[in-house]
């Protein structure tokens, strides 16, 4: 039988974020609700990743005569209605029958950033048609054949992308238990794959044999190959010690992503939050800097912003709103994340982005 995914579409009423989860789980099959919400080993740094932003406070500031605060912000010349992007997710047919397509519909009308990942299972040029006026960036992962690399790149750039992202930290999959224990393979092909190579799709394949077709010596110099071949800015995702973002600078990269994959790569490395701030220290502003993993709050955003970030990405939340709401479940999920900022911003003083990030968190 083919996999039944969701065709909801509908806004969605949100208390709070993380209560998406539940949801999602009482209404997929383990193998892919397991897939999207897991992370590697015991799920530590995943967990973590939320923890952490508790380690830091925001202090309330009163008679500041403020009564609108403004989210808006920018990437280079692109305007944005608020700092929260999308963060790149493979096979969003997991999660809705019109996957990437739904979801980059739902991001775009939020007034954000949607990222198309290798791994989507869309066309690149599917999903650009889907939002056609919307900022799209390309999440790269890099193959051994660099005539794939040169192939995907090439598609990515006729589609409209603005930037390419390319993800370092997955070299090798981290060890997903819950994937082993649901001898979870993809149901859906991977069709940016298939366009090329014929029969390797990702259908009926874990993450663990596509990622080892992927490249796994990725050096400094693949980030001037990459901005060579598609001559766009490159931003490198998966970025956790401040050397290794010095390293990429000198490199060339264009923009650095602190990540660590949502925990999903190794397990017991700490939190993304925790070494944002050294990493910020190391690039100086000299490149824009976006931040993700385990933000489910608009103090989080706050926290990440006044941390040195300059833009914050969601992964798994755009995933749940996708499989309960679509393309508005998407929107609604952007929506409460700027409706949670903009209060904090409120009770803390700040009216702009620029302010947050000029704002100093105390420390427990
Ligand atoms: C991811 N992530 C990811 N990153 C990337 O560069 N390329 C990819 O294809 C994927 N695929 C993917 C699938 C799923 C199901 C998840 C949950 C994550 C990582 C993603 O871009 C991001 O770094 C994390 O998801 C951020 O953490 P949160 O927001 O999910 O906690
Ligand atoms: C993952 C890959 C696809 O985290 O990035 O599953």
């Amino acid at each position: 039988m083919s996999y039944q995914a969701s065709t909801e579409e509908h806004p969605l009423t949100i208390i709070d974020i993380a209560s998406l989860a539940p949801l999602v789980k009482a209404r997929m099959d383990a193998g892919p609700f397991d897939y999207i919400s897991g992370g590697a080993e015991d799920d530590w740094t995943m967990r973590e990743n939320t923890r952490a932003f508790n380690t830091k406070q925001i202090l309330p500031r009163v008679l500041q005569g403020i009564e609108h605060v403004d989210l808006t912000t920018n990437l280079w010349d692109i305007e944005l209605s608020s700092p929260v992007i999308e963060a790149p997710t493979a096979a969003q047919g997991l999660a809705h029958a019109r996957a990437e397509k739904a979801a980059a519909e739902g991001t775009a009308a939020a007034g954000s950033i949607f990222t198309i990942g290798t791994y989507g299972n869309t066309l690149i040029e599917d999903i650009a048609a889907a939002a056609p006026k919307a900022p799209q960036l390309f999440q790269l992962y890099m193959s051994k054949d660099d005539g794939f690399n040169r192939y995907i790149l090439d598609r990515a750039v006729k589609a409209g992308a603005k930037a390419i992202v390319l993800t370092v930290d997955a070299t090798v999959g981290g060890y997903r238990e819950e994937d082993l224990l649901n001898h979870f393979q993809f149901p859906l092909p991977m069709p940016n794959l298939t366009a090329y190579h014929g029969s390797a799709s990702g259908k009926g394949e874990g993450i663990a044999a596509i990622y080892a077709a992927a490249k796994q010596a990725i050096v400094p110099a693949d980030i001037e190959k990459i901005k060579q071949m598609s001559d766009l800015p490159v931003i490198v995702k998966g970025i956790q010690a401040s050397a290794d973002a010095a390293v990429a600078l000198g490199a060339g990269a264009d923009g650095i992503w602190v990540s660590n994959h949502g925990g999903r790569q190794l397990d017991g490395g700490p939190a993304s939050f925790a070494v944002l701030p050294e990493i910020a220290e190391a690039v100086q502003k000299r490149v824009p800097l976006i931040f993700d993993s385990g933000v489910l709050r608009g103090e989080h955003v706050f926290k990440a912003l006044a941390s040195g970030a300059d833009l914050v990405a969601i992964g798994r939340p755009v995933l749940y709103g996708l499989n309960l709401g679509g393309a508005a479940g998407v929107e609604s999920v952007f929506k409460h994340y700027q409706k949670e900022l903009a209060i904090t911003m409120q009770l803390a003083g700040a009216r702009t982005i620029e302010e947050i990030k000029n704002t100093t968190l105390r420390e427990l």
